[in-house]
């Protein structure tokens, strides 16, 4: 699968974000190795810091219905530049390791990364555990 047909998807996850704070959406589409797409968006709460980000919310559910083992995410936000995963994805993200591909979009932009350039000398007890 291409990761661009994971546009969609995604974009159609960030009309779904709560995001009564912020006022920005985000969306995630998530493409595990065994073929299946999760979607996340965005959660806000009244109590800011326990925000949920949408690439954590795909990846969230994803482990929770038993996948752990990734190709590829995409991110994106109906906006005119270019936004990349918060630090906290970045970190979510490499637990599952390095080697999903990562695909950011914006209104009319896109940009292809890795974890390794998204988290140089990151943090990781176990890389490659499954
Ligand atoms: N947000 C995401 O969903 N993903 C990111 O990688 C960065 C930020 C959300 C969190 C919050 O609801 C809003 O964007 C503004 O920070």
């Amino acid at each position: 699968m291409d990761i661009r047909e994971l546009i969609p998807i995604a974009k159609k996850a960030s009309e779904k974000a709560y995001a009564p704070y912020s006022g920005f959406k985000v969306g995630a589409a998530l493409l595990t190795k065994s073929g299946k797409i999760y979607q996340g968006c965005n959660v806000e709460n009244a109590s800011y810091s326990l925000t949920n980000c949408a690439e954590r919310t795909a990846i969230f559910s994803a482990v929770a219905d038993g996948e752990r083992e990734f190709s590829a995410l995409v991110v994106f936000t109906n906006t005119d530049i270019l936004f990349a995963p918060c630090g906290a994805c970045r970190q979510v993200l490499s637990e599952f390791g390095n080697e999903i591909e990562i695909l950011i979009v914006s209104k009319d932009k896109e940009k292809v990364t890795t974890i390794k350039e998204l988290l140089p000398l990151g943090f990781s007890l176990n890389q490659n555990k499954k």
